[in-house]
């Protein structure tokens, strides 16, 4: 097994806290049925929790504007945004869809889903059509369980093959209250135990 340079350090001990990170931060667009608007917000407590059906959750606080609209539509597209979106993430998660029209006032695009109602975010480079098949009311959030219907991703971003290159895009991090954006590839799945060992360069894409 090949020797990481990493030396133990002292440690203080907090009470248990949500210090997860690095964790996405994502536009999550919902509405545009039973009388909603379409209305986009900002989560970072997003996760992938089952390969095989493909299934997402998201952790919303049911004060949210968006909150009776996941509950009441049942469905909402998960949009994974660029660096250089970080600013318009961050005012789609500090005001409010109560007094906004995100899509509208943002210049984002709403694109109507495949397999849903809810629209997805055109400037995205990946977008994840979902359907609710559970809430859990855990707490002060409520996590939304979600099958993943339908990928839509950006044609420039797959190789000849069909290989999908996200890295090349310049995805969007978050780390306790800061965006960053990727940096870069220091190694691939299972480089570690190659025989010859070395990572695969990917260069983000300027847009
Ligand atoms: C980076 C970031 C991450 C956020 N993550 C979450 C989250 O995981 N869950 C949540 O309920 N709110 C989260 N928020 C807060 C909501 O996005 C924010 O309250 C937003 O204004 C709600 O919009 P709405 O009232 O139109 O639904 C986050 C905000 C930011 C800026």
């Amino acid at each position: 097994m090949p020797q990481s340079k990493i030396t133990n350090s002292r440690k203080v001990i907090w009470p248990g806290s949500t210090q997860l990170a690095p964790v996405p931060a994502v536009l999550v667009a919902c509405g545009n049925s039973g009388g909603h608007k379409a209305n986009l917000i900002t989560i970072a407590w997003a996760g992938i929790v089952c390969s095989k059906p493909p299934m997402l959750s998201i952790s919303v606080r049911p004060e949210r504007f968006s909150y009776p609209i996941l509950r009441e539509c049942g469905e909402f597209s998960v949009n994974l945004p660029t660096a250089q979106m970080a600013a318009t993430v961050d005012w789609c998660g500090v005001v409010s869809g109560r007094d906004h029209d995100k899509f509208a006032e943002s210049g984002l695009t709403a694109v109507p889903g495949k397999q849903i109602s809810a629209p997805i975010v055109a400037e995205c480079p990946l977008s994840m059509e979902c359907k609710v098949t559970q809430i859990l009311e855990l707490g002060a959030h409520h996590l939304f369980l979600a099958e993943i219907l339908a990928v839509q991703v950006s044609e420039e971003l797959l190789d000849a093959s069909g290989r999908l290159n996200l890295e090349r895009d310049n995805l969007l991090a978050y780390v306790h209250g800061h965006y960053y954006n990727l940096g870069e590839c220091i190694g691939h799945f299972g480089f570690s135990v190659r025989k010859k060992p070395g990572p695969v360069k990917r260069t983000p894409r300027k847009r």
